[in-house]
């Protein structure tokens, strides 16, 4: 659902964070919240979905506040971090992904999503 252009435009496929705070906001999201269900909603929706949206933004500034830089590094990642050499010719996100998603109860990153992260220098 959250892949569909009719609701989210035809851009649906892409990663695109900026979707959340552009234009788009207003004309998708704004007009429709029922779109954006990660939690549900209605009288069962999640309990803990402020207490995880906290801890998200906790955890980010945390390592925002530690690491000037963060990247993938797609060089010490196993084998099996690699999304399969087939998908460079598919379609769609498979294309561009650099790391390898699964689903499983939730989703995961086979193999670990191996990143390379560089001190900040808090003292400069
Ligand atoms: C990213 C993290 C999370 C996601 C995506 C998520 C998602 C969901 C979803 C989809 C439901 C089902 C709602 C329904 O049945 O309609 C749910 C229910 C629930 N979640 Fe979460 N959840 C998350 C984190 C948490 C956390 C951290 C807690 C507790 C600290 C929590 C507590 C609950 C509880 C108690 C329910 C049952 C609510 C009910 O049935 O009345 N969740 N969650």
């Amino acid at each position: 659902m959250h892949r569909r252009k009719d609701l989210w435009g035809p851009d649906a496929e892409e990663f695109d964070p900026d979707r959340f705070i552009d234009e788009r906001l207003k004309k998708y999201l704004l007009k429709n919240s029922f779109i954006f269900l990660p939690f549900n909603a209605g009288p069962r929706i999640c309990l803990g979905q402020q207490f995880a949206y906290n801890e998200m933004s906790f955890m980010i500034i945390r390592f925002l506040q530690h690491f000037s830089s963060i990247s993938l590094d797609e060089d010490s990642a196993p084998p099996e971090a690699h999304p399969p050499a087939e998908w460079a010719q598919g379609e769609g996100r498979r294309r561009i992904e650099r790391v390898f998603p699964k689903i499983h109860l939730t989703m995961y990153a086979n193999g670990g999503m191996w990143l390379k992260m560089k001190e900040a220098d808090n003292n400069a």
